[in-house]
């Protein structure tokens, strides 16, 4: 969607997608209108109706490409033809028209760190040295011992090296053996990936989630992956052989962005992307060795620290996204509230905090209703190629395979992945066949009906969130300031723009928590949101229920 007229209305520095609310779908498991068990386009577009009354701007789909799903899509064959299982072109074209109808843009994943061992540019560059598309991947002789040239692993376990038995070269992947890494550094690779993007753009998208894209410039024979020296100079090719021309969202996947290389991404006079994805808040919770795989003991003064030197650092220029969840994380309840003892009251304290800092807020679909993590139990009911990888390697490592289930429970891709829960019905309403992943057995309680049915529902609360940011400027703008940074359960920040002043106070533990405030941030205000009762005079004392959550707007005496 090229929104180039409204933005000229824009005061200079503001963008639409500031106001925006991104809601990302995960095509596979969000809705299945043909009975065969796989979400499809199809079904997304009879969601749209739902879309439109949470009040959200833009849909970010996960890849629909054509694929051999070794990684659910993000191993793509034909840029620019859909996967059977998910439809068609047509149903595409039809689904940006539908959403476009309803003010919804549609935002696609880009993948061009690597492509499927199935693309044709894979098939060509196999033939051997002196193949046209030999240099569209990373080809190396082995190291002197006949092994991988180096030692550089793939995410999903492994060495990222995969010889090649035609010409007795290896190739480098970085996910999994199914998945080469395109050479960015091949003039050609990187036309031919800007021609593409051009015609998406030209069907009307309004915005790319880019994969991985810190990888795109990685030395390999340094052993450099992330950040490599000629990343951002690709990043302003791009923008300006592509999306520079289009008013579109821009958000690249980037777990290893700091402050200071955010600034480089999304800075205004930088001319690369809107804003990136960084991982600090989730990985801080990671083991230094074994990763998301024994997670440690939440530590809110940890998050609060994270997240508060994020908007600090972007508060003058570049931009931040705000996001608990997604396809790859587990669900953001079970993650960081408390699923089982506090879930309504948890989900909406953790909505409230994130949708009133400073930054576009991204909902993973089924966070609006509370959806939990799954509570499989054997090996056999994971479909996730990294889970079934990480099983192998931990259990052949000497871990016990219930223990890897302890583990899996808590961190696995699939958490996010199991379908979304519409009804009561057989399967949560997602299909009417065999689901390709079993749904989560609490679809009975937790779905999307009696959610839009109960006015005090987490689904409500989202709603009423999302549209908050549409008519208050200082939730978009404001300045952030965080308090009592030290406080082991609350997190407590303010917003300020012009005379508003918005004060946002969060239990994050399942109890009761006695909190001193400072004294300027004890006002009369209105109460803009509550998950247990408004409170609209905040004193120096306050007294918060479990996982309670408010936010006052307070006009400052002059
Ligand atoms: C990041 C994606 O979010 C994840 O799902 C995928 O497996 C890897 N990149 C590889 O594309």
């Amino acid at each position: 969607m090229n929104r180039a007229s409204e933005q000229e209305a824009l005061p200079a520095g503001r963008k639409w997608w500031h106001v925006s609310t991104v809601y990302q779908i995960y095509p596979r498991s969000f809705c299945d209108s043909n009975g065969d068990g796989i979400g499809d386009i199809a079904g997304i577009t009879s969601k749209l109706g739902y879309l439109k009354s949470l009040g959200i701007d833009l849909i970010w789909l996960s890849p629909i490409y054509r694929s051999p799903m070794d990684d659910n899509g993000y191993d793509i064959s034909d840029y620019q033809d859909i996967a059977p299982e998910f439809g068609t072109l047509a149903d595409f074209d039809h689904l940006v028209v539908e959403a476009r109808r309803r003010g919804i843009g549609i935002m696609l994943d880009l993948v061009v760190n690597h492509t499927s061992d199935e693309h044709p540019w894979f098939l060509e560059s196999r033939k051997g040295p002196g193949n046209p598309f030999r240099d569209f991947y990373i080809w190396r002789r082995p190291g002197p011992d006949g092994g991988p040239p180096n030692d550089l692993m793939s995410s999903f376990g492994g060495p990222a090296w995969t010889l090649d038995p035609l010409s007795g070269e290896y190739y480098l992947h970085l996910f999994s053996r199914r998945q080469p890494d395109l050479n960015w550094e091949n003039p050609a690779v990187r036309r031919e990936i800007y021609k593409m993007m051009n015609w998406w753009l030209e069907r009307g998208i309004a915005g790319f989630r880019m994969d991985v894209i810190d990888y795109i410039g990685k030395q390999v024979d340094q052993g450099l992956v992330k950040d490599g020296p000629r990343l951002h100079e690709y990043l302003q090719e791009m923008n300006r052989r592509t999306f520079g021309r289009h008013d579109i969202l821009t958000v690249g996947e980037c777990w290893s962005a700091t402050p200071g290389s955010a600034l480089l991404y999304s800075g205004r006079d930088r001319s690369e992307l809107s804003m990136v994805f960084q991982f600090e808040h989730v990985t801080q919770q990671w083991d230094e060795i074994y990763g998301k795989w024994r997670p440690k003991a939440f530590d809110l003064v940890k998050l609060k620290s994270v997240l508060s030197k994020w908007q600090y650092a972007l508060s003058e220029d570049g931009w931040n996204s705000l996001f608990w969840g997604n396809h790859d994380l587990p669900r953001a309840v079970s993650q960081y509230g408390d699923a089982a003892g506090y879930h309504s009251q948890s989900a909406k304290m953790l909505a409230t905090v994130l949708h009133l800092m400073k930054g576009t807020p991204f909902i993973y679909q089924g966070e609006e209703i509370g959806m939990t993590n799954v509570p499989f139990t054997t090996i056999d009911q994971y479909r996730d190629i990294e889970t079934l990888n990480m099983h192998r390697l931990h259990v052949e490592a000497g871990l016990s395979p219930e223990d890897f289930i302890k583990g899996a429970n808590q961190s696995a891709r699939d958490n996010a992945r199991t379908p979304m829960q519409w009804n009561a019905a057989a399967h949560g309403g997602f299909t009417k066949g065999v689901p390709w992943i079993e749904v989560n057995p609490n679809y009975a309680t937790v779905n999307a009906e009696a959610a839009m049915t109960d006015e005090r529902s987490i689904w409500n609360h989202y709603r009423k969130l999302i549209a908050l940011r549409k008519t208050h400027p200082v939730i978009v703008y404001g300045l952030y300031q965080s308090w009592l940074d030290q406080h082991p359960d609350a997190f407590v920040y303010s917003r300020a723009l012009d005379r508003d002043r918005l004060v946002v106070i969060a239990n994050f533990a399942p109890h009761k928590v006695q909190l001193t405030l400072p004294r300027e941030l004890a006002n009369p205000g209105t109460c803009l949101i509550w998950n247990y009762e408004p409170v609209d005079t905040l004193g120096e004392n306050v007294d918060l229920k479990p996982y309670e959550a408010f936010a006052i707007l307070c006009e400052m005496r002059e």
